[in-house]
């Protein structure tokens, strides 16, 4: 089928490499001439493992495109996707420029039927307004058009963000219109294998689902960042209460990992965006705010290990931090805990020593240079001269260190560890104080 998608970021890009990749004819439109010119050189603007082969290989086939030219691809697609980003505007909420600026284009150049498809996430309510826009765009031109508007959100994780696209576990189409449902039920055939994975529903309810699939997530982690701060005040071990809860199929394994606090591009946005919603409701979403609230105390709860430690005062010192991305396999240090703890450990005069194995790149950006801060180009590096060690992300080369080296190499011989990656009894016994996130050894046990 043809495909057109608005967007090449992480959402639109793999998405328009997945479904060339199964054979589809797509075309990507982005503004970015820069970014667009990369593409069809095979440069990819983001690091996503998987990502670089198929891009490479399936626009070597033909089959996947990338253009500044709105109009020519409009006229590509019978399916248009929307895939442009929404950030949040300054009280949380989605801002939906992008989506819309999209929509009126489409307005503005669709000839023939087409079925356009929102990707992005965004609020409830936003299927009628790219409607709305795409009409009042028509009717600008004097032209009759017939469109369907779809909500189809993605539910991929950066990092395996291809796998998560090639083998989704659910398919969610929200529309009204039963040609536009047998139309994308086409397109997605061969992702729906082996047992059905497609869910029809209304159009609502298939954008109010990406919130709840967010939200629940983000609540599962602050509800085990809360856990882990009691484990910590009554001297339990947070490690044992994961594993002591997880095999309740009906907590489950995944996403009760304590740690340094939620980031990315998603929940910490998302989370947002669903209780301004709810507000503008009526509705006081007390749950999501207390998500939100305690992820933000969570990012700073290793500062406040690092202050316990060194009695308040950490002006002068070093700090190693391994792990600046907001989770392993990816660059991407949008709302990343790194962020926080790098501003309060400047804020109180100290000097940083940071790697990271994907997001140095990016860390250069965010940061610009600085007096306090230096980039290394190993974890190696980065402990050399320097007085203690922070691990942020849990990347895997993080997790076997050389203790005797570290603990002949950090001046103070401590680590704080931001996602529980060593057994305390393994770092303490090579002579190493170990803070972590809920195994409070230590403090105001009741
Ligand atoms: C998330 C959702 O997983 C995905 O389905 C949705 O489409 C977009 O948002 P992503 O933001 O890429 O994906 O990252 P994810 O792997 O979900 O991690 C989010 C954050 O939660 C990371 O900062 C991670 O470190 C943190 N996390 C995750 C925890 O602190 N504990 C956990 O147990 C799991």
């Amino acid at each position: 089928m043809r495909v057109t998608i608005f967007g090449t970021g992480y959402v639109g890009l793999v998405t328009g490499t997945c479904l060339a990749e199964v054979g589809h004819d797509v075309v990507c439109v982005d503004i970015d001439q820069q970014k667009v010119d990369g593409l069809n050189r095979g440069v990819i603007p983001i690091y996503e493992p998987g990502l670089e082969p198929m891009v490479k290989a399936n626009h070597a086939a033909g089959r996947l495109k990338f253009t500044t030219d709105a109009a020519s691809a409009i006229g590509h697609g019978e399916i248009i996707f929307i895939a442009v980003g929404t950030p949040p505007d300054e009280d949380g909420s989605a801002d939906l420029k992008y989506v819309l600026a999209v929509a009126r284009t489409v307005g503005e150049h669709i000839e023939r039927p087409a079925i356009v498809v929102n990707k992005s996430t965004v609020p409830v309510g936003t299927a009628d307004k790219v409607r709305a826009a795409i009409a009042e765009a028509l009717a600008r031109r004097g032209a009759q058009v017939p469109f369907e508007v779809v909500s189809n959100p993605e539910f991929l994780k950066e990092g395996d963000a291809v796998n998560d696209c090639m083998r989704p576990d659910r398919i969610v189409i929200g529309s009204g219109s039963p040609e536009a449902i047998e139309k994308l039920k086409r397109l997605y055939a061969p992702f729906n294998r082996n047992h059905e994975r497609i869910v029809v529903m209304d159009v609502r309810s298939a954008e109010l689902t990406k919130y709840a699939a967010n939200a629940m997530l983000a609540t599962k982690i602050s509800f085990m960042n809360e856990i882990a701060n009691i484990a910590e005040c009554v001297g339990a071990d947070i490690e044992m209460v994961r594993q002591g809860i997880g095999s309740d199929p009906r907590i489950g394994w995944h996403f009760i990992y304590p740690g340094a606090g939620y980031g990315g591009s998603c929940f910490p946005k998302d989370v947002q965006a669903l209780a301004r919603t709810a507000q503008q409701c009526g509705y006081k979403p007390e749950l999501l705010e207390a998500v939100e609230s305690v992820n933000y105390r969570q990012k700073g709860h290793l500062f406040e290990l690092i202050q316990r430690h060194y009695g308040g005062s950490v002006a002068g010192k070093t700090f190693a931090v391994w792990g600046l991305a907001f989770k392993p396999n990816t660059d991407d240090m949008r709302e990343a805990s790194s962020r926080r703890l790098l501003a309060q450990l400047w804020e109180a005069g100290a000097r940083v020593r940071a790697y990271d194995p994907e997001a140095m790149h990016e860390a250069r950006r965010v940061f610009g240079e600085r007096d306090d801060l230096v980039l290394c180009d190993s974890a190696h590096a980065a402990i050399a001269d320097a007085d203690a060690l922070c691990v942020v992300t849990e990347w895997k080369q993080f997790r076997s260190p050389d203790f005797p080296r570290l603990r002949s190499s950090l001046r103070d011989a401590v680590i704080f560890d931001g996602r529980n990656l060593y057994h305390p009894d393994q770092v303490e016994g090579a002579g190493i104080a170990y803070y972590a996130i809920g195994r409070g050894r230590s403090v105001n046990k009741p």
